[in-house]
């Protein structure tokens, strides 16, 4: 009875190894079939149905999961704000009495990303994003994959300058003034938001001091309780007619606080100051840049600017206007560097504040005559008096960025003006178009 059992089971665990129709009878009976006697039991059942490929399939898949999971966590949604309350920051000032926020390096936003795995698409707000510099700003956040939304009043800014970008999904348009409080949910805020020349800031002066002050409280207000990093864009104005050249970051300016321009110079002083104020009692993360006479396309047309006054003088056939004797100094920073030094500063790990400008110095006459060269060597030169509190030299030590962020300008002014002037003339030629001309 034993012995039959035996047999039936053995015979069981045949039918299990040979397939129907194959049986030992069979003339087709493969010899693959029969495993050898010699092997061990073990080893004969990984052999069969395919087990020992299963096997190797799984180690393989658990050991990418392993290879991969330190890196993905580094990257998962938590990340951004998460490492402003969980790890601690050390604020340190340096000697100068210039606040930096040192991150420790591991969890800088730079160069993290392994090769072959794309960086995790932040949330961006851009205030001020429809104006000249916003809009390229956006443009270069939304080409390298982030979300957009710029928040803008319309001031000076034009939705025509971000209209290429209206059917993209990723871009959101806000028309909001940021003297009123907003509520969004965003990774950064680059805070732009402010009329950049002297026709339009002193045309609303209260207004202008209003949207430094009230605006970047706001934006500040924003980012403390979204835990997100915001970005100001001062300006060289800060340092009012310098007594110092070139001016460095550690240089506190020589401003008049009474003047016409002083809505738009103190008020990003005082812009500053929330920002630091904010950094150091609220623990918010910032970064400050102070941005030097910036140039190229979607300036507006008649803003007062010397470039674009000069550039548009020219195209419409009309004297440039130099302002004074001409000899008062300038530099000249394209608009696609300072575009990459914003995006530098955001994702670095310092808070500055950091010149960003084109040290190339040029005086008014200087650069009227580079204008003539690009675009009408017969223009002529009109002198006026010069206007209030106008500053004698301007040119940015960008040292600093140099080092700590590895940033400077790359296109000359001669290299940029014609890059310019395209876009120049079109406008010109519609807003001739639309006069009937
Ligand atoms: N372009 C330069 O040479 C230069 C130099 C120094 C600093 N900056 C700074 O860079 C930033 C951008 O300058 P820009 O040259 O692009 O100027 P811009 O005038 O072209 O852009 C400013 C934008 O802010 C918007 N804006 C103004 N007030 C607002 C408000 N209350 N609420 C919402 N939106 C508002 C305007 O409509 C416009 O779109 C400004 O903060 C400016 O101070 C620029």
């Amino acid at each position: 009875m034993k012995q039959l059992h035996k047999q039936s089971t053995v015979n069981h665990r045949r039918d299990e190894e040979i397939p129907l129709g194959l049986g030992p009878a069979s003339p087709y009976s493969p010899k693959t079939f029969k495993h050898p006697r010699s092997l061990p039991r073990s080893l004969n059942y990984l052999l069969k149905e395919q087990r020992l490929l299963f096997i190797l399939v799984g180690i393989l898949i658990g050991s990418t999961f392993f290879i991969l999971q330190p890196t993905l966590s580094r990257l998962g949604p938590s990340e951004p704000n998460s490492s402003a309350s969980i790890i601690p920051r050390s604020l340190s000032t340096s000697h100068n009495g210039q606040a930096s926020a040192h991150y420790p390096r591991t969890l800088g936003k730079v160069g993290r990303v392994p090769a072959g795995i794309g960086r995790r698409r932040s949330r961006i707000v851009v205030t001020g994003g429809a104006g000249f510099v916003g809009s390229h700003l956006v443009d270069k956040l939304l080409d390298r994959g982030d979300d957009v939304i710029v928040i803008d009043n319309f001031f000076t800014g034009r939705k025509e300058n971000l209209v290429h970008r209206f059917g993209d999904p990723r871009f959101e348009l806000i028309r909001h003034d940021v003297v009123e409080p907003i509520l969004l949910e965003v990774d950064q805020i680059y805070h732009l938001a402010c009329p950049a020349s002297p026709v339009h800031y002193k045309y609303n002066p209260v207004k202008t001091i209003k949207t430094n002050v009230m605006g970047t409280l706001n934006m500040l207000g924003l980012a403390k309780r979204i835990g997100a990093r915001f970005l100001l864009t001062s300006t060289s104005e800060v340092y009012g007619d310098p007594l110092e050249h070139p001016q460095k970051e550690t240089y506190w300016g020589n401003v008049n606080p009474i003047g016409e321009r002083s809505c738009y110079d103190e008020g990003k002083r005082t812009a500053e100051t929330l920002t630091m104020d904010y950094h150091r009692g609220a623990g918010v993360e910032v970064r400050i840049a102070r941005i030097f006479n910036t140039y190229g396309p979607r300036m507006c047309l008649d803003d007062g600017r010397v470039v674009s006054n000069f550039v548009a003088q020219a195209i419409r056939k009309e004297p440039l206007t130099v302002y004074g004797d001409g000899k008062q100094t300038r530099s000249f920073q394209y608009v696609s560097d300072l575009v990459d030094g914003l995006v530098a500063l955001m994702e670095s790990e310092h808070v500055g504040p950091f010149n960003m400008g084109n040290p190339g110095e040029f005086t008014m006459l200087e650069l009227a005559e580079v204008v003539k060269e690009t675009i009408d060597s017969s223009a002529t030169i009109e002198f006026r008096p010069n206007t209030a509190d106008d500053p004698h030299m301007r040119k940015p030590d960008i040292s600093k960025a140099k080092e700590l962020l590895n940033w400077e300008p790359k296109i000359s002014l001669r290299e940029g003006l014609p890059r310019m002037v395209g876009d120049f003339r079109n406008r010109i030629l519609n807003e001739d178009e639309g006069k009937g001309l």
